[in-house]
């Protein structure tokens, strides 16, 4: 587990975090020769300090902020970013700050690892402040010799009044954020799962404060889960910045679509053609945005009926069916979650027409019925009286539809176990921790955002499947914006109808 950029100095009552052994020794050649040390440190330029406008989500953070203030009265709320998180030795995985701290800072993909958001009680609310390791002089060996966050290594990092004036939040030296940490008590909460030290660290407090944790996982409290489920239910519902990155994630993914095919004539060529489709979709994703936002899945043939096929090792034949389920997630962290299942060879087959097509009529009529006062799980009921219906007529089930659908049966889902919708956002699978109630359970409101990917799966070796449809997997993914009457599709503009499918890929191959 990688730990934080905490530092050392943390108080005594604090376990210490497991030390992350880095094993540099071998390869650093740094000198630490007086002479060298001295000279690196001499004969620099001043640093020009230019401080930006507030960034445009910053607005929005801040009423985001006061709305979960609203929430806690009296209690001190910690929300880390997180730190880096090791991969090997002494590399690590691209970092990502925790889904919550983003929504509460609007800093992204440039945020610094083992940042913290403290949000302080007062008399009238609470007092945000932004604790992070901001950039060191040319003083302390930093920026030459630590390879993690030296200046000389990963690039330029900002200054605290840089960053205060980009998020328009009040910012401090992370090494503040010790005393905050060790003053942690029974009115202290934690977003636990980001930084692992730090929840230690406030946990180890708490004890010591004689507030004792009131669950079996480690220190974890009640309150602990409120702040998680709240700051999961802020995101329900979004507001405008939120649904404009959202469209530019969509549209980004759009572009990586049509990457992949007008590559499809090398995809095709390859003997790995399913890697080839991932890395000309996380190409774009790289130049358009920050990444994906989840492993690309490029599913070729049986590989379709595998729903998070993300091996994507096998060769793309051509007259088979590819289903790619890609997203781009942008720079603030905003993700796309977008699926097309695409004839190889630019038809469709009978047979694999009949299937999409199907699968199509699901998607529309989930669709048809989004609006605010609906129930979220209408809308899979919705789908699934379609897959019901057009898996009875084929012959696959042993009762009718109508019996199918009954709770207690439920024999079509043997061809889509997953769900029909989730939540989408600054995570794929956004607002996991909000209450039954407010998600599954939950009447639609305008600026919700979640897919309608209803999908058939019929696996090769299934032999209650008519030999003709074996083999055959088809998911349409798209990502929908509840609206004040209705229901926007954000990615219709990526062709799905089959006869649509087909014109596009014809359009782009010649
Ligand atoms: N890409 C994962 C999902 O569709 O939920
Ligand atoms: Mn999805
Ligand atoms: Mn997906």
């Amino acid at each position: 587990m990688a730990d934080s950029a905490i530092p050392a100095s943390a108080p005594a009552t604090a376990p210490e975090a497991t030390p992350k052994p880095r094993a540099t020794e071998n390869r650093s050649t740094t000198p630490v020769s007086t002479r060298f040390r001295d000279y690196i440190a001499s004969g620099w330029a001043e640093r020009e300090e230019t401080l930006p406008e507030a960034r445009e989500q910053a607005a929005y953070a801040a009423e985001r902020r006061a709305r979960i203030s609203g929430l806690f009265p009296g209690k001190r709320l910690v929300v880390p970013a997180g730190g880096l998180k090791q991969r090997s030795n002494d590399t690590d995985f691209p970092f990502r700050a925790h889904s919550a701290f983003a929504h509460l800072t609007g800093w992204g993909a440039d945020s610094e690892p083992g940042s913290v958001l403290v949000f302080e009680p007062t008399a009238d609310g609470h007092e945000a402040t932004l604790y992070f390791r901001e950039r060191a002089g040319r003083d302390s060996d930093e920026f030459y010799a630590n390879p993690e966050i030296g200046e000389f290594w990963i690039g330029p990092r900002p200054s605290l009044a840089q960053v205060a004036a980009d998020l328009a939040l009040p910012a401090r030296g992370i090494a503040d954020a010790d005393a905050v940490i060790a003053a942690a008590d029974a009115d202290t909460l934690v977003v636990r799962e980001a930084d692992r030290a730090v929840t230690d660290r406030i946990d180890a407090a708490r004890a010591a404060a004689g507030a004792g944790a009131d669950s079996s996982d480690g220190g974890a409290t009640e309150g602990d889960a409120e702040l998680a489920r709240a700051l999961s239910e802020l995101r329900l519902v979004k507001d405008a910045y939120e649904i404009q990155e959202l469209r530019r994630a969509v549209d980004a993914t759009a572009r990586g679509f049509e990457d992949v095919l007008r590559d499809m004539p090398r995809i095709l060529a390859h003997e790995r053609g399913e890697r080839q489709v991932e890395g000309v979709f996380n190409g774009r994703a790289r130049a358009d945005g920050n990444a994906v936002g989840y492993d690309t899945i490029a599913a070729s043939g049986p590989h379709a009926c595998i729903l998070h096929w993300t091996r994507n090792d096998g060769a793309v034949a051509d007259g088979d069916l590819i289903l790619i389920d890609a997203g781009v997630e942008v720079e603030s962290y905003y993700t796309a979650d977008i699926t097309r299942t695409l004839p190889t060879g630019g038809r469709f087959s009978d047979v694999q027409r009949d299937v999409y097509e199907a699968v199509r009529e699901a998607a529309d009529a989930a669709f048809a019925i989004v609006r605010p006062g609906i129930r979220f799980r209408e809308v899979h009921a919705a789908a699934m009286a379609v897959i019901a219906r057009r898996v009875a007529e084929w012959g696959m089930l042993p009762v009718s539809a109508e019996e199918a659908l009954q709770p207690e049966n439920q024999h079509h889902r043997r061809y889509m176990v997953h769900g029909t919708s989730h939540h989408l956002g600054l995570d794929v699978h956004d607002c996991a921790q909000a209450r039954r109630d407010l998600y599954i359970d939950g009447v639609l409101e305008a600026g919700m955002v979640f897919t309608i990917e209803p999908g058939l799966y019929f696996q090769p070796d299934d032999l209650t499947v008519p030999e003709r449809f074996r083999g055959i997997g088809v998911r349409i993914e798209d990502d929908v914006l509840v609206t004040p009457d209705g229901a926007e599709n954000l990615s219709i503009g990526i062709p799905r109808t089959a006869d649509d499918v087909e014109s596009w890929i014809a359009r782009l191959r010649s």
